[in-house]
């Protein structure tokens, strides 16, 4: 168990660079078990995602290679073997194994993946893509067995745009004979990363970052070379930071038409900033103004930038509304926000209400998932006093370097064990 002491109120100032995406990097990993034996991935983040995907990867006997922050992967020994629930739940993103050893070997043996505790976040749209395939899937107690003699592409309907199923299916149709052809498939940042890297294998995809995406099932892959997408997520947790307490503080790596939706935000409550090149610098603003919010799909307002909008919005003047659409169970960090002093009422399963501006107080903390320790690391940012984080695990989830990072800006932030 880890926790992060902050003691707050301190200007920020200085440079601070963006890693590559958690959420394109943990799809990257495993497609480059197809590539033809070698692959390269640039930019991967330092995360503890990223070492849980790799024991996955180094079970199937792939050797992979650090250098800075490239990853050398040689696939060309894989074998397929199940994998183990000890692995599969360490985090979300191990259900990319599904798609990727269908794909290559025709069966896969995983458990139900892991994740932050914020809804159900059921995975029916991947398997009923997988069975479109072709494949047959049984599932025992949470176990997942997916076998498939031959995959055959196909047009296939998406009930809702489910990032993980657009990159699922994509990563399956590349084993599939003939076209697959994704209608209503997500748009977001992550399915053009990893359709990049397929294309630089030698497969035939059209459309990634459009609602309809075709796959032509391609046996010869050559090897892959590709650069991780900055991280939207961690570029806009960083604005929202340079807005509470900046000074001319730059966010280097970003990428604009990735964060519009946020950018726009934050220009309508009275943010202002400035960009230039692939850096934003921004200052602490003293008047932000209340607003309305709803968590869309890509190109809408994030829900993983949610939790962290919400500590902002305890400094804006008047009551702003938080309408969650994407999970059920995403407002578990205002509990420990108004015990520093926040005014916030859940209004019903997925409304959330924030009345500003409110002074937070440091105090004792519980992360109780990856954006939500966000949300408390930037409200014992900007409170008076020492705030505690505990269960700081869950930060160092998808956010690389964070403590060193801040300090580099002015932060006082220590981790300890
Ligand atoms: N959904 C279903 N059935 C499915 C798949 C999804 O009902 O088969 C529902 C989910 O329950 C949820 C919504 O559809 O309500 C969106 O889920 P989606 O599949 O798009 O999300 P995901 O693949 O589970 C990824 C990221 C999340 C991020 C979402 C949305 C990874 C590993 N995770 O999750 O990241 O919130 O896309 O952008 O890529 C985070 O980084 O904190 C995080 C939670």
């Amino acid at each position: 168990m880890s926790k992060i002491i902050i003691n707050g109120n301190k200007e920020l100032t200085g440079e601070v660079k963006i890693s590559g995406a958690k959420n394109s990097a943990v799809a990257l990993i495993p497609a480059a078990i197809l590539a033809r034996n070698k692959s390269i991935i640039y930019n991967v983040p330092e995360i503890s995602d990223i070492d849980y995907l790799l024991n996955i990867m180094e079970l199937l006997n792939c050797k992979i290679e650090h250098k800075n922050d490239s990853l050398i992967i040689d696939s060309s020994n894989i074998i397929n073997k199940p994998i183990p629930e000890e692995l599969s739940v360490q985090m979300r993103a191990s259900y990319y194994f599904m798609g990727v050893l269908l794909a290559k070997f025709g069966k896969v043996e995983i458990s139900f993946p892991g994740g932050c505790n914020i809804g159900a976040r059921p995975i029916d749209i991947h398997i009923k893509g997988f069975e479109e395939l072709g494949a047959k899937v049984e599932i025992v107690k949470n176990r997942y067995t997916i076998t498939a003699e031959e995959l055959k592409g196909k047009k296939i309907y998406f009930d809702f745009p489910s990032v993980g199923a657009t990159i699922n299916i994509m990563l399956a149709a590349v084993g599939a004979k003939g076209t697959t052809i994704i209608e209503n498939a997500a748009t977001e940042p992550e399915i053009v990363n990893v359709a990049s890297f397929l294309i630089n294998m030698g497969v035939k995809i059209r459309g990634a970052g459009t609602k309809t995406i075709e796959i032509e099932g391609t046996k010869e892959l050559d090897n892959g070379v590709c650069e991780v997408f900055p991280d939207r997520i961690e570029s806009g947790t960083y604005i929202i930071i340079g807005a509470l307490l900046g000074k001319d503080l730059k966010i280097k790596g970003i990428i604009k038409e990735h964060i519009e939706a946020l950018l726009m935000k934050l220009e309508e409550i009275g943010i202002k900033y400035k960009i230039e090149n692939d850096t934003l610098t921004i200052s602490k603003c003293d008047n932000i103004k209340s607003t309305y919010i709803k968590t869309l799909v890509f190109p809408g307002f994030p829900t993983d930038l949610q939790q962290p909008m919400t500590t902002l919005l305890t400094q804006a003047h008047g009551k702003s509304i938080i309408e969650e659409t994407l999970y059920e169970n995403r407002f578990k960090n205002t509990y420990d926000l108004n015990r520093m002093g926040a005014v916030t009422n859940v209004l019903s399963l997925n409304k959330l209400e924030i009345k500003g501006p409110r002074k937070l107080k440091g105090t004792k903390v519980i992360a109780t998932d990856l954006r939500g320790g966000a949300s408390l690391l930037i409200a014992g940012l900007i409170a008076e006093g020492t705030t505690e984080i505990e269960n700081s695990e869950y930060i160092l989830r998808g956010y690389g370097n964070v403590i060193g990072k801040l300090k580099s800006i002015g932060a006082d932030v220590e981790i300890c064990e």
